[in-house]
Order: structure tokens, then sequence, then C-alpha cells
């Protein structure tokens, strides 16, 4: 089952961020210029799209860095992808911290991000500040998310004027579960937009919308100066988030949400190449000449 949806430094030489391929090409070009928050604003304005995508350790954040991507998600969603959890809700402060570390320390180019867990903020501003200021301090990322918009905009504005950059999150809230009852499309659009609107004007960087029907994510978009990430919520936001091993088919299972594209299927390659290493070796066939030391 996709683990997206359970339904389911000194960075400041000129922007040459790195722009759609030509011929319609999906790929993206490595980014020589580091992505800097600025620079994330800016890319709204520039009509620049934005891609972000997960990363929980040091391999794949290097990997997906030296592609070019623009920022990177150290997402709660790891409680799910990596941990086997059913929720985000059991993620813990010192294990976000943990796992941005690593991500961190691979990365040259994009931009870093980091969820804020379940209750690490909701208490005040005061404990907001306290982990978000832990959160940057240990990891050295540039950015934290925390899930929220009318009811996180005292805390936003918080660490907003404390200069902690940081990014709302609105629509389906997958750290609401228990509350909804299940994780389910978002369509209350006064409220949506109202959400995005206090995000905005308490000093929130970056909103992603997830789960939300496209034309309110439109409207969104249209109405905010800050940039939309979106993720089930259509083409017109100002940048997408996925998580990695969705896209790449490693999280496979049952349920297909319908804004998961799988743009490889890891799992069947990867299942391969082990199967064929394992009749290898009960063959006697590995290692051969070529892979022994005489
Ligand atoms: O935790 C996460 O990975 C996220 C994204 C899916 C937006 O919040």
């Amino acid at each position: 089952m996709p683990k997206s949806l359970p339904v389911r430094n000194s960075r400041d030489t000129p922007e040459t961020g790195a722009a759609g391929a030509p011929g319609g090409q999906a790929a993206i070009a490595p980014r020589q210029t580091p992505m800097t928050v600025p620079r994330f604003v800016a890319a709204k304005q520039a009509g620049r799209k934005l891609a972000m995508l997960t990363a929980y350790d040091h391999l794949w954040a290097g990997l997906l860095d030296s592609t070019g991507v623009d920022a990177l998600l150290v997402g709660d969603s790891m409680g799910m992808v990596v941990q086997g959890r059913t929720t985000t809700l059991p993620v813990t402060l010192s294990q976000i911290i943990y796992h941005a570390e690593m991500v961190v320390r691979a990365v040259k180019h994009a931009l870093v991000v980091v969820d804020m867990p379940f209750l690490s903020f909701h208490v005040s501003p005061r404990q907001a500040l306290a982990n978000a200021g832990k959160i940057l301090k240990r990891t050295g990322a540039s950015a934290v998310k925390l899930e929220g918009g009318v009811n996180q905009a005292e805390t936003i504005r918080a660490l907003a004027v404390a200069d902690v950059p940081v990014m709302a999150h609105v629509g389906l809230k997958p750290q609401s579960v228990l509350k909804l009852g299940g994780y389910r499309i978002q369509r209350d659009e006064e409220r949506l937009m109202a959400d995005a609107h206090a995000a905005e004007q308490a000093g929130a960087f970056g909103i992603v919308l997830e789960c939300i029907p496209q034309e309110i994510a439109a409207r969104i978009t249209r109405e905010l100066t800050i940039p939309t990430i979106g993720i089930g919520a259509g083409p017109h936001c100002d940048g997408q988030v996925l998580v990695t091993q969705d896209m790449l088919g490693l999280t496979g299972g049952d349920i297909h949400p319908k804004f998961v594209k799988e743009y490889v299927n890891l799992r069947e390659i990867v299942a391969g190449a082990v199967r064929n290493y394992a009749a290898e070796v009960r063959a006697g066939e590995y290692p051969d000449a070529a892979h022994s030391t005489t």
C-alpha cells in the first residue's frame, strides 16, 4: 500500500535553478545552486514549478539530491515507510532528528524540510519553538513543516517571528487521523481557503496541500503569494511532493491512490536481482572467478 496516503549554509549565489528539460522530457537537470528558502519562494514568482520528494536516510538523500530535485522532506511518513506503522502518530522528535541528520549530511543542493511530529508543537507556541530549534540546531536542516492552518496560526507566527522557516500543511492532515476517523479527501472550500490564508498571513514560506480537489488547490495557488506544494491536489499547485518509495514503486500493496504515479517498479527490479543472486549462490555460480581473489 502506498505510504503517502494510508487509504491510502550560506547559500548566496545567483539562481540557476533546474528547468524542465527540452523536448518535454520530465527529467530535472542537476541543480548548480543550493536551494534556499528565498529561492524556493522566488520560484513561484518566476513561474518555475518545484519538485519535492521525501528522504529518510543518507543513501537515498544523496541519490535524490544528485538529480537536482528542489527540496527533500524528512516526512513523518517515515513512521509508515521506514518503521512499518499504520499511522504517523508514533514518530517522535528524536527519531525525526536522527533521520534528518542523516539526510542533511548527504545533501548539497536541495532544501531540507523536516516534519514536526504529532504533539511536538501542539502544546504551545513556546513548545513548538523549542522543538523547532532542536530540529534546526541538531540537524542543520533549513526549515520545518507542521500540519495546520487556522488552528496553528499562532504557532506559525511564533516560529516565523523567530526566523524559523516554517512550511504549513493543510487539507488532509495525517496527524488528525484519529479525529477524522480515516484518511479522506478534504472538500470544505471555505475552511481550506481560511487555513491557507491563515498560514500565509502567519508567516509560512510555503504550504503543502494534501488531498483536496484540484479546483480548490488552483484557487489557493492563485490567491497565495507563497508556493503551494500539492500531493493529491492536482496540477495547478506551484510544486508537487510525493513519498519517494511510492513513486519508485517500492511500497506496492493493494491500494493505489489516484495521485501516486509509479515512475518505475523498483520492487520488481530489486526482487528479481535478489532472486538471481540467491539462485547463483545456491547453484555455486557466485562468486565466479571474476568476483574472487587469487
Ligand atoms: O510526511 C510526509 O511525507 C508528508 C508528505 C507526504 C507531504 O507530510
